[in-house]
C-alpha cells in the first residue's frame, strides 16, 4: 500500500497518484481469478484505511459488514445475480439489493450488454445535439407509467428527481407548500430533506423549506384535516408527496383505501399528488410501480435507483400531459447533466418482472432460512438484510450461470 507523500512535494504527489491509479486499473481489468491472496488482503486493508482517511470514518462504525468480518472487512469486489463476492472470495446472498438499485440483480447480462453497446458509441450525450436514447426512454416511460403521464426529465439521483417534482408542482400550481408523511423518506438535498418525516435527518439542518406539513402515513382523514387547516390559514399547498409503500420507514404498506382516497382528496383540494417511486418503482414490489397495486395515477411520478438497472445512476420525474407550460420551465431551473446512460432502463423493462418474482419467492426465502426478514405482506417485497449463504439457490432462481 502506497503512503501519500507530503503535499508540499507536488510533483512527487502527482507521480504517486498516477501510480496509484494505474495499480487499481490494472487490478480491475485483470480477470478476477488472477487476484492473489496477498493482493486481496491488501485491497481489503487499504479500502478500510481509505474510507477512514478519505471518505468518512462513520462508515466503518455503523456498517455491519466491517465490524463482523474479522480481520478483513467485507470489501465487495464482484457480483452477479443475487450473489456478491468480496476480495477474499467470500460469497454473500444479496438480499439488500443495494436498497433498491439491484432490482434486476447484479450485472444482469442483458443490461450489461446494452450498456456496453452504448459505451462503444457515445457514453454520455453532448448536450448540444439531440440524443435519441433519452428521447426514447421518455417515450417508454410514458407508455409504461399509469394514466396520462407523458414526459420524463432525467437526473442522477432520487433526491434530484424529488427536487424536480417539487419545482414543477410550484410552477404548475403557483403555490408553495407541501404535505408529506411522517417517517417518509425522499432524499437528502435541502428540498427533499424538508419533506423528510424523521427528525434525525432534518433536525441538524433546520430551518429547511417553509410551508411543509407532515401527517401520519395511511391516515387519509388526518391528511384531509391538514389540507383543510392549511387552506383555512391561507397556507397554500402545491402538492402531497407519498411513497406508495414506505421504504426507509420499514416497508410499511398503507391500508387499501388510503391511496385511492388520497387521490380524491388531492383532486378536491386542487393539489398535485406526487408519487415517490424511487424505492418502489421498477418492479420492486411485484408490480411495475407501487401505485399500480391500487390503480392510482399520480400527477408526477419520481423514479430512481432500479431505473439504472443496477449499472448506472439515473433518475427521472415524470408528469402528466397537462403539466404543459409549467413543464417547459423545468430545464431552466433543474440540473441537466445526467451522468447516466439511459439504456439500462430500456433493457430493464423486459427483464425485471420475471427476475424479481423468481428471486424472492416465499418458498425460497424459507429454504434459505431468512425468516428474520421483515416481510409485511404480498405488496411489500422490500428485503432489508444481508446474509452470507450459499450461491446455488440464487443462481438457479435467476437462471444465471454460477460465478466463476
Ligand atoms: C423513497 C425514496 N425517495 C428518494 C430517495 C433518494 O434517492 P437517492 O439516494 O438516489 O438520492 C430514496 C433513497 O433511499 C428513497 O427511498
Amino acid at each position: 500500500m502506497t503512503e501519500l507523500p507530503s503535499k508540499g512535494a507536488s510533483v512527487t504527489v502527482q507521480a504517486t497518484a498516477m501510480e496509484e491509479a494505474k495499480r487499481m486499473v490494472d487490478l480491475i481489468t485483470r480477470p478476477e481469478v488472477e487476484l492473489t491472496q496477498e493482493e486481496a488482503k491488501a485491497i481489503s486493508l487499504e479500502t478500510t484505511k481509505n474510507f477512514a482517511n478519505h471518505i468518512n470514518k462513520g462508515f466503518l462504525e455503523y456498517r455491519k459488514s466491517v465490524t463482523e468480518a474479522g480481520g478483513y472487512a467485507v470489501t465487495e469486489w464482484s457480483g452477479q445475480g443475487s450473489i456478491l463476492k468480496d476480495t477474499m472470495g467470500r460469497e454473500f446472498i444479496d438480499i439488500l439489493g443495494g436498497f433498491g438499485i439491484y432490482c434486476p440483480g447484479i450485472r444482469h447480462p442483458r443490461i450489461v450488454e446494452s450498456v456496453k453497446g452504448q459505451l462503444d458509441r457515445t457514453p454520455q450525450y453532448s448536450q448540444e445535439m439531440l440524443d435519441p436514447l433519452r428521447a426514447h426512454l421518455s417515450k417508454l416511460l410514458a407508455m409504461l407509467t399509469p394514466g396520462d403521464i407523458q414526459y420524463g426529465f432525467f437526473a442522477n439521483s432520487g433526491t434530484e428527481a424529488v427536487e424536480g417534482a417539487m419545482k414543477l408542482a410550484k410552477f404548475y400550481t403557483g403555490k408553495k407548500g407541501f404535505i408529506s408523511m411522517l417517517k417518509g423518506f425522499h432524499g437528502k438535498t435541502l428540498g427533499s430533506l424538508s419533506l423528510m418525516g424523521k427528525s434525525i435527518f432534518r433536525k441538524p439542518l433546520l430551518p429547511l423549506l417553509e410551508g411543509v406539513h407532515h401527517t401520519p402515513f395511511g391516515d387519509a382523514n388526518a391528511l384531509e384535516q391538514t389540507l383543510a387547516s392549511a387552506r383555512a390559514v391561507g397556507d397554500e399547498i402545491a402538492a402531497v408527496i407519498i411513497e406508495p409503500i414506505q421504504g426507509e420507514a420499514g416497508a410499511i404498506v398503507p391500508p387499501d383505501e388510503f391511496l385511492p382516497r388520497l387521490r380524491e382528496i388531492c383532486n378536491h383540494y386542487e393539489v398535485l399528488l406526487i408519487a415517490d417511486e424511487v424505492q418502489t418503482g421498477m418492479g420492486r414490489t411485484g408490480t411495475i410501480f407501487g401505485m399500480d397495486h391500487w390503480n392510482v395515477t399520480p400527477d408526477i411520478m419520481c423514479l430512481g435507483k432500479a431505473l439504472g438497472g443496477g449499472v448506472v445512476p439515473i433518475s427521472a420525474f415524470c408528469p402528466l400531459r397537462k403539466s404543459g407550460s409549467a413543464w417547459n420551465r423545468i430545464p431552466l431551473c433543474t440540473p441537466q447533466r445526467p451522468a447516466a446512460t439511459p439504456l439500462p432502463a430500456q433493457q430493464l423493462w423486459p427483464t425485471f418482472r420475471s427476475c424479481w418474482k423468481k428471486t424472492f419467492l416465499p418458498s425460497q426465502r424459507k429454504k434459505e432460512n431468512t425468516s428474520s426478514i421483515n416481510w409485511p405482506g404480498s405488496k411489500a417485497g422490500i428485503p432489508m438484510c444481508f446474509l452470507r449463504l450459499g450461491e446455488k439457490a440464487c443462481s438457479s432462481a435467476w437462471n444465471f450461470p454460477p460465478m466463476k
